[in-house]
């Protein structure tokens, strides 16, 4: 076991709680801390878990850190401070707000763990991944984004529901950034090894493609108060065992692309081997033209979130 790793986790909502819930069950870390403007909220929630954690016998404690400066010498850094998505708005309709909490967030992670390798959830996802990186400074391989594992389970939970079979057979492809223009991609995605176009017809994959587009917005227009968590946590849940096994095994995740796919000084979701480097190896699919068209919108969209930064001399100030 991983006995002495800590993970941190910074906004201890519902995303961030349920991250530490399926951490400490699996028992992944010795440590969990979470750290919240709420203080008496993430002790309350801190307590609740470290005691379901003695229930099923896991060593995990959970604990908090009642500022930055307590959130020391961290493994890993989950970030999923920041205002959620409410009906009506789009995750872009997040980036001034977030951008700043994200900033003073990675300027805290970046003192007191300065080995940590950041995992961020907040929204919009992909320019929250871009300012985590240029804020740390941390190296790219240390700072990445959750997004193409919910994506892709949404598309894979969608396909299943379309199919009424192949339950936990599937595997769906999600590219690109966390966005309306995300890129799935029917052609890498399968039912125990069968592609998706010898099981559904043409309308089906492309509502299926829809629906996974829209999958995060489908599910605030139920909550109405808030976003979904329960998927998002699981899958920053996965990034983070991947991180503390060292499992060397691929998942979509948001990166800074250094030239991959052709595209440089933007952040979009494209498979990657973690371990416990972080991102360790970006791996490069062929695409075909219309996939590489929705790739590069993909790109451009979150590149328009990035400009506005800059446009506000969001980098520049102190
Ligand atoms: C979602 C929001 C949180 O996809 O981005 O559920």
């Amino acid at each position: 076991m991983n006995q002495g790793k800590r993970v941190g986790i910074v906004g201890a909502g519902n995303v961030g709680a349920t991250v530490a819930y399926s951490l400490a069950m699996l028992g992944s870390c010795h440590e969990i801390i979470l750290r919240d403007n709420k203080i008496d909220v993430a002790k309350g929630k801190a307590l609740d878990m470290s005691q379901a954690a003695s229930a099923v016998r896991s060593h995990t404690v959970v604990s908090v850190a009642e500022s930055m400066e307590q959130l020391t010498d961290c493994d890993v850094v989950v970030v999923t401070a920041g205002s959620p998505r409410l009906p009506g708005m789009s995750r872009d309709d997040l980036l001034m707000i977030n951008a700043k909490i994200t900033k003073e967030v990675i300027q805290g992670i970046a003192k007191y763990s300065p080995n940590a390798i950041v995992i961020m959830v907040s929204n919009p996802l992909d320019a929250m991944t871009y300012v985590a990186l240029k804020e740390s400074g941390f190296d790219r391989s240390r700072v990445l984004g959750m997004a193409g594992i919910l994506d892709s389970s949404r598309m894979a939970s969608f396909i299943q529901e379309k199919l009424g079979y192949g339950g936990g057979q599937i595997r769906a492809s999600v590219m690109g950034g966390h966005g309306d223009d995300m890129v799935p991609l029917p052609r890498y995605s399968t039912v125990a090894g069968v592609p998706l176009s010898d099981v559904l017809t043409d309308e089906e994959i492309d509502e299926i493609v829809d629906r996974t587009r829209h999958g995060g917005a489908e599910i605030v227009g139920y909550l109405k108060t808030g976003s979904a968590y329960y998927a998002p946590a699981k899958s920053t849940a996965i990034m983070v065992e991947a991180i503390l096994k060292d499992t060397k095994q691929i998942h979509p995740c948001a990166v800074y692309l250094d030239g991959e796919y052709g595209f440089s000084d933007v952040v979009s979701g494209v498979p990657v081997m973690i371990g416990a480097n972080g991102a360790e190896k970006i791996i490069e699919v062929t695409l075909d033209d219309k996939e590489k068209a929705m790739f590069a919108k993909s790109c451009a969209s979150v590149q328009t979130l990035i400009d506005t930064l800059n446009e506000n001399n969001f980098f520049e100030e102190a």
